[in-house]
């Protein structure tokens, strides 16, 4: 079942330009339970959607879409006051750079407690009733449950006085203390070292598998987060491609932008001559104002054709959907 169905997503920016479709008819369908990848690279489109789904917008931005269903809840019929509570309570997200997002001037126990949820006289947590003396024991559990040991030394520290990484599992503990349905992870482990990252994608996995937490992990690196994915969607010039189970994008990919970042990913028992290229797609992701017509991916497709001005409306191959006027079909 769908906890998160986002059909035709548009979005138009009015710049000093015009009008700029950044996002252009992306459609998402996220898996109660399962963990999510968007792929796409820099500047494709993935912070916005995550905004678009949260509400969080500016005045300038036109935000369309087909359907947009959290659960049962139409998000496209709240008010935006309606919208803010359902977002406060059903999604959080967390992003990268943790450091800039934690409050400089608060002891981490201080920030923790604010999100604790509020009550006048209960508090509810993990679905138990607790008294609001008990806030040491709740941040306690939280910091315990993303695997942060010393709590009681972490938050008499300020965030700078933190490792990236701690100030990470303070994020997700903080982004978890609501029992969220769906978690945003918006690039979680960017510049962190690899130790740092394989830590957090754990973390993020055993959310997912012990507490049913739904994932979207929006990511630029395909290979890092392909293996931890359930379901995976590639966005290109925000124009969502290809979406499917990791099985059907993995083994059998239709799309040319899919088929050219599986092949970015570093194989380490391929015999490669010493010294020689690895693959990459000619080009780069033009700039907002300067998007081709129809097919976005067209300038730097080795399939384009004539065609591909022509923009491809969505394909579903039982649940393998494509957006592309000439996918490869041979395993269908
Ligand atoms: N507020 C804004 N006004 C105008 N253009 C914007 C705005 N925010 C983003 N954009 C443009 O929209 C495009 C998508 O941006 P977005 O930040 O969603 O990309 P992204 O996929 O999250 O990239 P990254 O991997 O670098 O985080 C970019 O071309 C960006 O320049
Ligand atoms: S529609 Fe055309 S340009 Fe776009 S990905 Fe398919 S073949 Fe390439
Ligand atoms: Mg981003």
């Amino acid at each position: 079942m769908a906890l998160l169905d986002v059909r035709n997503l548009s979005i138009d920016i009015l710049t000093a330009q015009g009008k700029i479709r950044v996002i252009d008819k992306a459609t998402l369908n996220i898996v109660d339970g399962s963990i999510h990848g968007l792929v796409g690279e820099s500047g494709s489109g993935k912070s916005l959607i995550a905004k678009a789904i949260l509400g969080v917008h500016n005045e300038n931005w036109i935000v369309t879409a087909d359907r947009m269903f959290l659960g049962n809840i139409d998000l496209l019929k709240l008010s935006s006051k309606e919208r803010r509570k359902v977002m406060g309570k059903e999604i959080a997200i967390i992003f990268q750079n943790p450091r800039s997002y934690l409050d400089p001037s608060k002891k981490i126990f201080d920030q923790m407690r604010e999100v604790l949820p509020e009550g006048k006289s209960k508090i509810h947590f993990l679905n138990k009733i607790v008294s609001k003396s008990t806030h040491k024991q709740i941040i306690k559990e939280l910091l315990h449950k993303v695997g942060v040991q010393n709590d009681q030394e972490v938050v008499r520290n300020y965030p700078h006085e933190l490792s990236e990484g701690i100030c990470q599992k303070v994020m997700i503990a903080m982004a978890i203390a609501n029992n969220p349905r769906l978690l945003i992870a918006d690039e979680p482990t960017t510049s962190m070292e690899a130790v740092t990252q394989a830590q957090i994608f754990r973390l993020l996995y055993k959310l997912n598998q012990l507490h049913n937490t739904t994932i979207l992990l929006l990511s630029n690196n395909f290979g890092s987060i392909s293996n931890l994915s359930d379901y995976i969607s590639l966005i290109y010039c925000g124009q969502t491609v290809e979406s499917g189970s990791y099985k059907q994008v993995l083994n059998s990919p239709m799309h040319p932008y899919t088929q050219a970042m599986i092949k970015t990913i570093l194989n380490y028992d391929e015999n490669l001559d010493h010294k020689s290229q690895l693959y990459t797609l000619p080009g780069s992701i033009p700039p907002a104002n300067q998007l081709p017509i129809g097919c976005r991916l067209g300038p730097r497709c080795p399939k384009a054709q004539r065609t591909c001005v022509t923009n491809p409306t969505a394909v579903n191959y039982k649940g393998h959907v494509i957006r592309c006027h000439f996918p490869t079909l041979d395993e269908k």
